[in-house]
């Protein structure tokens, strides 16, 4: 999922410290990506993506004694958040919705499949690509899962509740790109070398959510990003139905519906970091929501168009499978979800943070709504994932 916010509007800021939360300083350092350092090919063209920012990192923001929470959480993770995980065996497999391979009837499953594609645009399958290759950037997600100090998976299997919930919750997500990738392939409809090397650079740039270490703020990104993938899955279910492909509609919303468990987990332990500390957890979410969320997949690349993401963005704008009006829609849910507006006893800071949180979702409407109100020039663009034709964004 994926959404041009920060082309298409420049949020109102407020006078929220970045880092109200830090009794210590936190660590700074530029950003080095890796296409910033990398050496031009003989033929001119660089190994890695070219470089899409380079900015300020923060890092380890969380004071020790705010880390401490989260061991303190162990039980508390264990009863309330390790029961949103499915078993195994009771959870449904990438197979369960594809042709069976070693049936006699693969090849017809697979003739079926591909003739119900053929009706569907070519702009329903960039979103979905798109879609695809964020799930199957699923390194980069537990990677940053990991990054966050006192639940980080300190030695990859490590047993507690936190490192349990990472393994297993990237073990469930690792069938969404899995699934989508097989039935793209089966579809016959996008260029798959194409695909698979998106995927390879997108691995390889990695993601800059601007979390800082801090699971105040990895909690938050994630609550968020949960429900935004839950959102765009939905609509591509939705569009299936409507373009006739009741299967298709059916892997979709499957996938939306473990989104839909994960945000619950993650919403609810945000929760209670609101019940613990709502002073630090208001001003970390004013701080991440100031900072923007960028989407798991803004550093994507296929080798070919620089702009890569800003494409993908505006067709999935433009099909209205994740939108602007759904960023606003998201943040206020969260303001509804963690009940902001009734949060007491804060300090100055605290309910600058609160008044800036509970405000921007209507503020983020209304610039949307500006920018839907300016003429835009429609532009064709040629993506390489359906074999270089254009779309008009
Ligand atoms: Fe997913
Ligand atoms: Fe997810």
């Amino acid at each position: 999922m994926a959404l041009r916010l920060s082309s298409m509007i420049n949020f109102p800021t407020h006078n929220v410290s970045s880092k109200p939360h830090t009794l210590r300083s936190p660590r700074l350092c530029m950003a080095s990506t890796l296409h910033s350092i990398s050496k031009e090919t003989e033929n001119g063209k660089k190994p890695y993506s070219p470089p899409k920012e380079v900015h300020l990192q923060v890092t380890h923001s969380l004071p020790p004694q705010k880390v401490e929470i989260f061991k303190s959480l162990e039980g508390w993770a264990e009863d309330n958040i390790l029961v949103h995980l499915k078993p195994v065996e009771k959870c449904w497999q990438p197979q369960d919705f594809l042709p069976e391979p070693e049936s006699e009837g693969f090849y017809d499953q697979v003739r079926e499949l591909r003739e119900r594609a053929k009706e569907i645009p070519d702009d329903y399958f960039v979103a979905l690509v798109g879609d695809m290759i964020t799930e199957e950037a699923l390194p980069t997600y537990q990677t940053m899962l990991n990054t966050l100090d006192g639940v980080r998976d300190e030695t990859g299997a490590s047993p507690t509740s936190w490192g349990i919930w990472t393994r297993a919750w990237t073990a469930e997500e690792n069938r969404h790109g899995d699934l989508l990738n097989k039935y793209l392939y089966l579809s016959g409809r996008v260029d798959m070398k194409q695909v698979e090397k998106t995927i390879q650079y997108l691995i390889g740039s990695g993601m800059d959510p601007k979390t800082e270490n801090n699971p105040y703020l990895g909690f938050i990104y994630t609550s968020f990003q949960e429900r935004a993938t839950f959102i765009s899955h939905g609509n591509t279910a939705r569009q299936a139905k409507e373009h006739g492909d009741l299967k298709l509609a059916q892997i979709c919303g499957t996938i939306a519906a473990d989104e839909k468990r994960h945000e619950t987990a993650y919403t609810k332990i945000v929760e209670k970091l609101f019940e613990i500390d709502p002073n630090g957890t208001v001003m970390a979410f004013a701080d991440m929501m100031k900072k923007k969320i960028s989407m798991p997949a803004h550093l994507m690349y296929d080798g070919k168009d620089d702009n890569l993401f800003d494409h993908f963005a505006a067709v999935t704008q433009k099909l209205e499978v994740y939108t602007a009006k759904d960023y606003a829609d998201i943040m206020e849910f969260l303001v509804g979800r963690w009940k902001i507006e009734k949060l007491s006893g804060l300090s100055s800071e605290g309910h600058r943070a609160q008044d800036y949180v509970c405000k921007l979702p209507q503020r983020i409407r209304k610039l949307e709504e500006r920018a839907q109100g300016r003429t835009k020039q429609a532009s064709m663009v040629p993506f390489s994932w359906i074999f270089g034709r254009e779309i008009k964004i």
